[in-house]
C-alpha cells in the first residue's frame, strides 16, 4: 500500500489540526466537517469508496458498515484505546484492518482518574457550585467536610496500561494500592499493588474503588446493587472506562441513600444522554468523558494512528493493529 494523495480517506470527526494537517498531506481526506455523531446509516453512506476509515468512539463500525464499505475498505482506525464500537469480527472476515491508540493517553487519562478522585472525596463540586452561586457565607469549621485520600485503599479493577499510571499517581498520595485482574501481574510489573483473585475480595477493600478495565460483554453491568453493597460503607467509586460497566439504578441509589460516600464519573452509559438523576446528586462529581482530553495527547492518539498507516504502507505490522 504505497503513501499517496490518491489514497482516500474518510474522517468522520475533526481532529486536532496536527493530526488533520498531517492526514491532508498525505491522504485524499473526506471529512464530516459538521463534526456530529453519525449513525452506522449515515456513516456506511459518507464514507462510500473509501480506503481509510478513521473513526472515534462516538461512531459504531457494525458488520453493515464494513459490508457496506467492503469494495474498498482496507483500513480503520479508531481515534480510543476502546474498540467496543468496531466489530472486529466482522472487520477480520472482510480482511479489513484495525487501528487503536493504546498507551498515549494512559497518562491523561490518570490524571483524570486523580481529579475524579479527589473532586468526590473532597467535594469540590459542591465547593464550585457555592462559589458560583454565591452561595458561600464563610468558613466554619464543619464545612464541606470530605474524606482525604492518605490512608485510604484504592481499589483498581484493571491494573493495565491506564490502571497502573493510576496507581503510581495514587501511591504518592499516602493510598494502599489494591488491584484485580484475572491473573496477577508479576511483581516487578505490580507497582506494590495487592493482587485479589475475586473482583469481590477487591470490593471489599476498596475505600475508593476504580473502574479503569476495558469494557468486555463480561463486565457490562458490573458494579451492581450486589456488588457496591460488597464496597466499605461510604466508599467512593470513580469510573474512568466505560459507563456500561454500571449499573446506573444501582449506583443512583446508593449515592441517594448516602450508601456510598460519592461518585466521581468521566463516563456514563448511553452518554451523552446520561440517567437524568444523575444531575440531581450532590455527592457526583462528573465530567463529560474527558480522560484524554489533552492537546498532547489527541495529537499523540492521531499520529499513532498515521504511524501505523505508514508501516501498513511500509508492509509491517504496527504495533497497534488489533486485527
Ligand atoms: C478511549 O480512547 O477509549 C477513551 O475513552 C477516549 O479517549
Amino acid at each position: 500500500m504505497p503513501t499517496s494523495p490518491a489514497i482516500r480517506a474518510y474522517a468522520a470527526r475533526r481532529f486536532t489540526q496536527a493530526v488533520e494537517q498531517t492526514m491532508d498531506a498525505r491522504y485524499a481526506v473526506t471529512r464530516n466537517m459538521a463534526d456530529t455523531a453519525l449513525a452506522p446509516e449515515a456513516l456506511a453512506v459518507a464514507a462510500q469508496g473509501c480506503e481509510y476509515l478513521v473513526v472515534s468512539l462516538t461512531e459504531k463500525v457494525t458488520a453493515e458498515v464494513i459490508a457496506a464499505l467492503e469494495p474498498t475498505l482496507k483500513v480503520i482506525c479508531t481515534l480510543s484505546v476502546g474498540v467496543e464500537h468496531v466489530d472486529l469480527e466482522a472487520a477480520r472476515k472482510a480482511g479489513v484492518k484495525v487501528l487503536n491508540t493504546p498507551d498515549v493517553l494512559s497518562d491523561a487519562t490518570a490524571e483524570i482518574a486523580v481529579l475524579l478522585m479527589l473532586g468526590a472525596a473532597r467535594r469540590a463540586a459542591e465547593g464550585a457550585r457555592m462559589i458560583r452561586d454565591n452561595a458561600w457565607h464563610g468558613w466554619t469549621p464543619t464545612q464541606l467536610l470530605g474524606q482525604q485520600l492518605s490512608g485510604r485503599r484504592l481499589g483498581i479493577l484493571g491494573l493495565g496500561r491506564i490502571g497502573k499510571e493510576v496507581a503510581k499517581r495514587a501511591a504518592p498520595f499516602g493510598m494502599k494500592i489494591h488491584y484485580h485482574n484475572r491473573r496477577p501481574l508479576p511483581p516487578e510489573e505490580a507497582l506494590g499493588a495487592v493482587y485479589h483473585d475475586t473482583s469481590d475480595g477487591l470490593l471489599a477493600v476498596s475505600d475508593i474503588f476504580c473502574i479503569a478495565a476495558p469494557s468486555t460483554p463480561e463486565l457490562k453491568g458490573f458494579l451492581n446493587a450486589e456488588r457496591i453493597a460488597r464496597l466499605p460503607k461510604d466508599a467512593i467509586v470513580v469510573n474512568v472506562a466505560r459507563g456500561d460497566m454500571v449499573d446506573d439504578d444501582a449506583l443512583i441509589e446508593a449515592l441517594q441513600s448516602r450508601r456510598l460516600f460519592a461518585a466521581g464519573l468521566d463516563v456514563y452509559r448511553g452518554e451523552p444522554n446520561m440517567d437524568p438523576r444523575y444531575r440531581t446528586l450532590d455527592n457526583l462529581f462528573a465530567i463529560p468523558h474527558m480522560g484524554s482530553a489533552t492537546v498532547e495527547t489527541r495529537d499523540a492518539m492521531g499520529f499513532v494512528l498515521l504511524d501505523g498507516l505508514l508501516a501498513l504502507e511500509r508492509g509491517e505490522t504496527p504495533h497497534n493493529q488489533l486485527v
